[in-house]
């Protein structure tokens, strides 16, 4: 089975590891790709999204798995040229990424399907969106496009959404768009990753990521430093509501919709006191929930993909591990406001107890890897608790070392 990867992260890193540990043992491939990715991986010698299907379609690719969401919604979409080309793809056509892509269209989506989410007025200026706000702090603005992370402000005061509405609606930091504003929700967060084939789904193991540069919550918020996941995140009582209130209707809403959906989605979710809320759809894995979660999947992921892409959901092909998994990421001096590259690492060879994934990095001729980018490794170990799973990745973590490397010492402790 020959298998294609998209993305260049340490989510992808994580789901090559995964796949290449198949008992099926598929020949892997991955765009774009990193340096770390390729001791597994072969590159693809091609740069744009149309080369990419005509390589796929050349090389016989067996399957072509989305890692990262951009290529879903570029051209006319990674698994619309896929299917054209009659390649399964796992990972939805165009018009369902929008769910990702479109905070105005998930936030439709919700209220038609009456999945419980927080309520939101859509704006174009700055003068309505101050107008909708009212008296009403603290809020939450979100910018209606991609925006790397960094489209979404929760605002507890004035002062603060007018710098946010500056940049966004006024100087176009993310380009045009129009801005979501939103009843402000309260309550530990959790994201639910379901295996989504037409109208069957499989949840895979919930995961809690952290989202805060630093110790205790505190800090401007990142992609994620880290990230728990355990079968015991939530009760069983919990995740059957989520499944009822949310994951049932969103997979009915999708067929009903005849919005094609072969692929993970994920559901972030806020615990409120009036039950699960949805915050937001991502047409793919967390990032770096997936590193928390893909040590605890069993059993053979590539051809659970497989058979997905081609629309046979076959859950018996995998299962997920007891116990708990701690994924502690090392970010560059500066991250999140800026990043700095280059910087020699030091004893990734050292760790002994842990997987450790590539988010930013590259390596050199001789061997040696440097820093290259604002998160640069997940560490990850899993044990029975959740207290010595969260020991071990720090006491692994911090085998490695990077100038100015930051590492919150919170991760897999602090907990709802
Ligand atoms: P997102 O970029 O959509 O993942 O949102 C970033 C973060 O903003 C979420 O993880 C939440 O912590 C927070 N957030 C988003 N929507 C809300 C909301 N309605 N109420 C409170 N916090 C929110
Ligand atoms: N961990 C948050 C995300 O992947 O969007």
């Amino acid at each position: 089975m020959k298998v294609l990867v998209v993305g260049k992260g340490g989510r992808e890193h994580a789901l090559v590891r995964a796949l290449a540990e198949s008992p099926s043992e598929p020949e892997l491939f991955c765009f774009p790709g990193s340096d770390a990715i390729f001791a597994i991986a072969k590159p693809v010698p091609v740069k744009t999204l149309p080369q990419l299907i005509a390589w796929m379609e050349e090389n016989q690719i067996d399957l072509c798995v989305a890692g990262e969401e951009s290529y879903l919604v570029k051209d006319e979409g990674l698994a619309n040229l896929c299917e054209k080309a009659g390649i399964p793809c796992w990972g939805p056509h165009k018009q369902s990424a929008q769910l990702e892509a479109s905070k105005e269209f998930s936030k439709a989506f919700l209220l038609r399907h009456g999945i419980p989410t927080a309520k939101a007025t859509v704006v174009d200026t700055r003068e309505q969106a101050l107008a909708a706000i009212g008296e009403q702090y603290p809020t939450v603005l979100k910018f209606d496009g991609l925006a790397a992370g960094k489209g979404v402000a929760v605002c507890p005061d004035e002062a603060s959404a007018q710098a946010f509405l500056q940049e966004v609606l006024v100087q176009r930091r993310f380009g045009d768009g129009r801005l979501l504003v939103e009843d402000c929700l309260t309550g530990p967060e959790v994201s639910i990753f379901a295996a989504i084939v037409d109208d069957q789904y499989l949840i895979f193991t919930p995961a809690r990521d952290y989202k805060r540069a630093f110790d205790n919550d505190q800090g401007p918020n990142t992609g994620g430093m880290g990230a728990v996941a355990s079968r015991q995140l939530i009760s069983a009582e919990l995740l059957d509501t989520i499944k009822q209130q949310i994951v049932e209707p969103t997979v009915r809403g999708l067929r009903g919709e005849s919005l094609p959906y072969r692929g993970f989605l994920y559901f972030g979710l806020m615990l409120t006191p009036d039950g699960p809320k949805v915050i937001e759809y991502n047409c793919r894995f967390g990032d770096p929930e997936c590193q928390a979660v893909m040590p605890l999947v069993r059993g053979d992921l590539a051809q659970f993909c497989l058979d997905g892409a081609r629309g046979v959901l076959r859950p018996e092909l995998i299962d997920f591990s007891g116990g708990w998994s701690v994924a502690v990421i090392l970010a560059s001096a500066g991250y999140p406001e800026i990043t700095r590259n280059g910087d020699e690492i030091t004893g990734i060879d050292q760790v002994s107890a842990a997987r450790v994934y590539h988010a930013g990095t590259k390596q050199h001729k001789d061997g040696m890897w440097v820093t290259h980018g604002g998160r640069v490794l997940a560490v990850v170990a899993n044990a029975e608790t959740r207290e010595a799973a969260a020991a071990l990745a720090h006491r692994e973590a911090a085998k490695i070392d990077f100038t100015g490397s930051q590492r919150r010492s919170d991760i897999g402790i602090l907990h709802f």
